[in-house]
């Protein structure tokens, strides 16, 4: 064996162990990093190393120096803005994608990535009960993704309007100012829904409709915005970066009704599908258009037309592309329908479960309807007293929960997404919230 070969073998050991025992014990850690701005960087060199040093430095610096200024979105108590999971396969197919490293700039680059790639778009298609022939692909982003569909219905309709409602994600605003787009915000009813009655569409490029807003969790009423865009010609782009994964379970498919018209698509495999960052599903029923808008063939990068085709820098921004469907498919193989479809019902359960003790809790409220497993609540009180409670319990270690404004009022937010969550972790979330109030 030779030297080079048996160090890889035994620092990998080392880090698989390190990795192994980080996900045991991660539910003993403070789920938020307890460290102030620029404290982690001040415990590091301000140089690189002249001569090189052995892995195990690393190994022992991500203990001892990067480990007190991680916020361990592993956490089985991690519940802020939505939580996610890298589960197990999809951490071992991340160190295969970077041993093999094919870089997808074309087909020819890396066949069995770029048809990898679309094979996981349409599986995943399949489980959530697309409609059959969408094209997709994988972007970094839910932001990227939106703002690929943005171009998209730009280059189409040659047309310069964004219009989504006032609970649209921010990367609907982001993208539309980096695109120069004009931004339409169009208001939302009392369940934080589009109001489709109130959208101007005139000059509009594309709508963006939203199943599982940040903020509230709400939906957008999908059928009635497409009815609006079949009228004028608009481009429907459907953004459903947290909620689309529930499509797996056929209970929760009434809230994508009208998806199917969508003349795009987005959901984040690395929300609520199991995935570690980063790993962005973009889908589009019309990929002609999408490829009219991104493809670019210099004359170094031409191949015969049959390969062209299939490349898929030619949809999307950006030309060199990592493999990450290998660590999707890997997740797809290793959890099947099955698998994913429990671990969304028990989110669900668990965040049913916590908005009824909320709401047989006297001092405190609901604040938006719960459709998957996100929980927006407050205490009877002030903005500034919940802001302390957020403030208190994110400060303990215990839990970590983020925030969003409704109706002009500060709102507490609990988003249950972590594969390792129980119960009893969701009790005790319950438990320091209303300790942090007391
Ligand atoms: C509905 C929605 N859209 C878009 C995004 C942006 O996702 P990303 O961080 O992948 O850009 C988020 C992030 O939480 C989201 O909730």
């Amino acid at each position: 064996m030779s030297e080079e070969r048996e160090r890889f073998l035994a620092d990998g050991r080392a880090a698989l162990e390190w990795a192994a025992d980080y996900l045991d014990r991660v539910g003993e850690l403070p789920v938020l990093a307890q460290v102030a701005p620029g404290e982690i960087r001040s415990r590091l060199p301000a140089s690189p190393p002249e001569e090189a040093e052995p892995f195990s430095a690393v190994l022992r610096d991500l203990d001892e120096v990067l480990l007190p200024g991680i916020t361990h979105w592993q956490h089985p108590r991690y519940f802020a803005y939505f939580a996610v999971t890298a589960s197990r396969p999809g951490i071992l197919a991340e160190l295969l994608a970077a041993a093999l490293n094919p870089v997808a700039i074309l087909w020819r680059t890396s066949p069995a990535s770029t048809e990898l790639e679309a094979l996981v778009c349409d599986w995943v298609a399949q489980l959530l009960g697309l409609p059959d022939g969408w094209h997709g692909h994988i972007e970094d982003a839910a932001s990227t993704s939106t703002m690929a569909a943005m171009i998209a219905a730009r280059h189409t309709t040659g047309r310069n309007v964004v219009v989504c409602s006032e609970h649209a994600h921010s990367a609907a605003d982001k993208g539309a100012r980096m695109l120069g787009m004009e931004l339409r915000k169009v208001p939302a009813d009392d369940e934080y829904r589009m109001r489709a009655d109130a959208m101007d569409l005139t000059d509009a490029a594309i709508v963006i409709a939203t199943v599982g807003t940040t903020g509230p969790g709400s939906v957008d009423p999908v059928n009635a915005i497409a009815d609006a865009c079949e009228r004028t010609g608009t481009w429907l782009h459907v953004d459903a970066a947290y909620a689309g994964s529930a499509m797996v379970c056929p209970e929760h498919r009434w809230a994508f009704a009208g998806v199917e018209r969508a003349d795009s698509l987005v959901v984040n495999a690395h929300k609520w599908m199991l995935t570690p960052m980063d790993c962005s599903l973009l889908w589009t029923s019309r990929p002609a258009d999408f490829r009219a808008a991104f493809s670019l063939v210099p004359e170094f990068l031409r191949t015969p037309d049959a390969e062209d085709a299939l490349s898929l820098s030619e949809y999307g921004p950006a030309l060199g592309r990592r493999f990450r469907s290998l660590k999707l498919w890997a997740i797809l193989r290793c959890y099947g329908r099955d698998g994913l479809q429990r671990m969304i019902r028990e989110h669900v359960r668990l965040a049913e479960q916590f908005e009824g003790w909320v709401r047989d809790e006297p001092g405190w409220e609901l604040c938006a309807p719960r459709h998957f497993s996100l929980v927006c609540f407050r205490r009877d009180g002030s903005d500034a007293a919940n802001e302390a409670i957020l403030e208190r319990v994110n400060a303990s270690g215990e839990i970590f929960i983020s925030h969003t404004r409704l109706d002009d009022r500060y709102v507490l937010r609990l988003a249950i997404g972590s594969e390792a969550t129980t119960e009893d972790d969701v009790r005790r979330a319950w438990d320091a919230i209303r300790a942090a109030a007391a």
